[in-house]
């Protein structure tokens, strides 16, 4: 952990500013460290128990592990735990960790929508609510479910004074108006309704939920890793806050709205349009994964070390195939792309796993599952026998959905072998990536950073926003027609010493 103390303010309220190097850079304005305290929302940081504006979102199958969230919270950040794709039981034992090792500190899990699963969905926010987490990070919502909800009103209440007191908090990721306009609202009434009719909820209570939103914080999720709709996120941020202000403006909320940036930021220069375009906070996921503490394998650091922007493509999703829904991943190195593809393409075509041609068959069974489909099936079958078995009794009557268990259980594996390392199974390695990965590598070639064994959690979230503190001063300074050298606006990522030193710097 790298211990963080900035410099405060002199009694004129400026201070002395020196470039990254040590040189002189102007007598004017505030320092690096002091932009960088002030990046983001105060109110965000505040209610959260954060020191920045900087939040590792979650990614799944534990990717984003305990290891990772620990090290963002010890650094005065914010990680979610990546719970996707885990059973209840695997999630639980995390939260348990995080709330043993970390305590007091800030941390969340991620909640994620399981239209395939809701049961598992329902099992897991409940676990929430009885584990007394306070914290998540809801994403993959099309429309709000009871368990979302649920979670969100447990324990509402009026304090002493008479505010409302909502002990739980949501900070929704989407990347449509429709689902952001939702989670900026209060819950619909027939849910409260429901809540109240199984007595989770008073009526009192529910009152007190129609007047809060749902989520205060909604992050803008636009071109990322891994679920996404590949929106321009200077397109997609502005849209968000304008809504943001219509919706305050509408509820009158007692504690504003506020809207995150997540995806494709990795560069100082990234974050700091984020945040100069009024990003509450900015979440990063794609250069998170890189790192050492991410719960993938060191072959995938390396595979990601190497990528570049343009090595990304959109591929279909696990957990909503039949429904057409793609993700980002890597394609340099890996044949996943192509060959999930090649499963969407049979899926659309053939009516079940039988009408499948020979031709298409025979590499299906060599090269993608290494066992024919009959045994495919029965492997297939015995995992949702313990999982779910009612996707076992649909499987049986409907060919179809057999088929898609089938091509899902290589989907899912497919993330399994690339975090475990699987060497057997390179060429089937599925790793969620953005472009922001190839934008990282690029800003950081030459440097420190470069080498996967560097690429440290917090390291990597102070450089980025000590690097977009330089490139916003930097621009206010020249704004001011202030003349700046190369050296003086250039950001380059520093060792964790010398950052340290430039953090801890006493003014002059
Ligand atoms: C490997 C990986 C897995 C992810 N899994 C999830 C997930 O399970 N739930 C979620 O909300 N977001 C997930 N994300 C998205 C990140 O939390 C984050 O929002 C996104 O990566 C930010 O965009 P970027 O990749 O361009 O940095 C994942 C991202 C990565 C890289």
């Amino acid at each position: 952990m790298i211990e963080l103390e900035t410099k405060t303010k002199t009694a004129t309220g400026t201070t002395p500013c020196r470039s990254q190097t040590g040189s002189p850079l102007t007598d004017r304005g505030p320092s690096v460290a002091q932009v960088l305290d002030s990046l983001g929302e105060a109110s965000f940081k505040h209610d959260h128990g954060l020191r920045y504006a900087y939040v590792a979102g979650a990614m799944a199958n534990g990717i984003a592990s305990v290891e990772l969230v620990e090290a963002m919270a010890r650094g005065g950040m914010l990680g979610f735990f990546g719970a996707a794709g885990l059973g209840k039981d695997r999630v639980e034992a995390a939260l348990n960790r995080l709330q043993a090792s970390i305590p007091g500190l800030p941390f969340g899990v991620n909640l994620i929508h399981s239209p395939n699963e809701s049961s598992l969905e329902d099992a897991v926010a409940r676990m929430f609510i009885q584990r007394g987490l306070r914290l998540i990070e809801a994403s993959a919502y099309l429309r709000l479910t009871l368990p979302v909800v649920r979670f969100r009103v447990a324990g509402i209440h009026r304090d002493a004074a008479g505010h409302i007191v909502t002990p739980n908090r949501i900070v929704a990721k989407v990347s449509r108006v429709e689902v952001a306009t939702q989670f900026f609202s209060p819950p619909p009434a027939e849910m409260l309704n429901e809540l109240v009719r199984t007595g989770e909820l008073t009526a009192e209570q529910a009152a007190l939920a129609a007047q809060i939103p749902v989520a205060q914080d909604v992050t803008a999720e636009a071109d990322s890793a891994g679920h996404t709709d590949n929106r321009p996120l200077v397109t997609l941020l502005p849209t968000l806050l304008a809504l943001r202000d219509r919706l305050q403006a509408k509820f009158a909320y007692a504690h504003p709205l506020r809207v995150g940036a997540a995806g494709g930021l990795s560069t100082p220069s990234g974050l700091a349009a984020a945040f100069a375009m009024g990003a509450a906070y900015v979440v990063t996921g794609s250069v998170n994964q890189a790192c050492v503490e991410s719960g993938s394998c060191d072959a995938v650091r390396k595979m990601l070390a190497q990528a570049e922007q343009a090595d990304t493509a959109m591929a279909p999703a696990a957990d909503m195939f039949e429904m057409g829904v793609k993700l980002q991943v890597l394609k340099r190195g890996t044949m996943f792309p192509m060959r999930a593809a090649k499963l969407w393409e049979l899926y659309r075509a053939y009516p079940s796993l039988d009408a499948i041609p020979e031709a298409d068959r025979a590499p299906l069974e060599k090269q993608f599952f290494r066992a024919t489909l009959a045994e495919t099936w029965a492997s297939t079958r015995a995992f949702w026998l313990t999982r779910d078995p009612a996707q076992v009794e649909r499987a049986e009557r409907d060919a179809k959905h057999k088929m898609a268990l089938v091509f899902r259980s290589y989907l899912g594996l497919s993330s399994r072998w690339a975090n475990a390392g699987e060497p057997s199974r390179v060429m089937d390695y599925q790793v969620w990536c953005g472009p922001a990965m190839g934008a990282f590598n690029e800003w950081t070639r030459g440097t420190f950073l470069e080498k996967p064994e560097n690429r440290l959690a917090e390291v990597l979230g102070l450089n980025l926003l000590y690097g977009a503190a330089k490139h916003l001063r930097a621009v206010a300074l020249r704004l001011q027609g202030i003349p700046l050298s190369l050296e003086d606006t250039v950001c380059v990522p520093i060792e964790p010493d010398r950052l340290r030193e430039l953090l801890n710097a006493k003014p002059d």
